[in-house]
């Protein structure tokens, strides 16, 4: 399996954002991730559209960008447009979601779904065959720096079976509390994409930390 470390933008310095970057592709890190929170479907809020343009000017790293508003599909082709190479939505969100799959896809993006950590696995088998990345929550969206749910493991591991089952090409990447601790947990289970905003951004090396999260060293 491949690992792959996606680093949340939200625990990055982002009046230097650009030498932050920098120094996430010096070290490792594999792609960026770009949380969006609108205040309604979470509460919080965060960043979105201009901020993604300028962050995509900045770099040719994979841009992930995990929706955690209230209407994806309203916005999906814009997040395209402003440069996500990969738009995660959830599933509890009110958009329609084979539609908001199709309209990732036709937007020139990757798909995934996103479930929070009480929505089970079951809920989303049917959309598998059509995703590219499975994304499942391991702490309630909203906030960075929160600890890991360890119900949500046995979860990934059931999401992980059903995509072997079924011969699919889908990563199932892990979001919230993920460390030392917590990403050989993950990867055991199934995870092959660890996102991690804290643990990353307050790593003496970071390039050190990317290993360990990938189980590398
Ligand atoms: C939480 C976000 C996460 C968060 C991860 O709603 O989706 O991406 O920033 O941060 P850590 O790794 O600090 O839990
Ligand atoms: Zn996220």
């Amino acid at each position: 399996m491949n690992y792959y470390v996606s680093a949340s933008v939200l625990s990055a310095d982002l009046l230097n954002i650009k030498s932050e970057i920098e120094k996430l592709e010096k070290n490792g890190v594999d792609m960026l991730h770009f949380d969006v929170m609108d205040g309604i479907f979470v509460n919080n809020i965060t960043y979105g559209l201009p901020v993604l343009e300028q962050v995509r000017k900045a770099t040719d790293m994979t841009l992930d960008v995990h929706l955690m508003i209230a209407d994806p599909a309203k916005y999906v082709e814009r997040f395209a447009k402003a440069g996500a190479d990969i738009i995660s939505f959830h599933s509890e969100s009110q958009s329609d979601t084979l539609a908001t799959i199709r309209a990732i896809k036709s937007a020139g993006a990757k798909a995934a779904v996103a479930i929070k950590p009480n929505t089970p696995a079951e809920s989303i088998y049917e959309f598998l065959p059509e995703l590219d990345m499975l994304l499942v929550m391991t702490v309630e969206p909203g906030f960075g720096g929160q600890s890991f749910i360890s119900s949500t493991v046995d979860k990934v591991r059931l999401i992980r079976q059903k995509i072997e089952e079924l011969h699919l090409d889908c990563d199932v990447q892990v979001d919230g509390g993920i460390n030392y601790e917590t990403a050989p947990v993950a990867r055991e289970a199934g995870a092959n994409v660890l996102v991690s905003g804290s643990c990353l951004f307050k790593a003496e090396d970071m390039s050190e930390a990317v290993k360990k999260i990938k189980g590398e060293a």
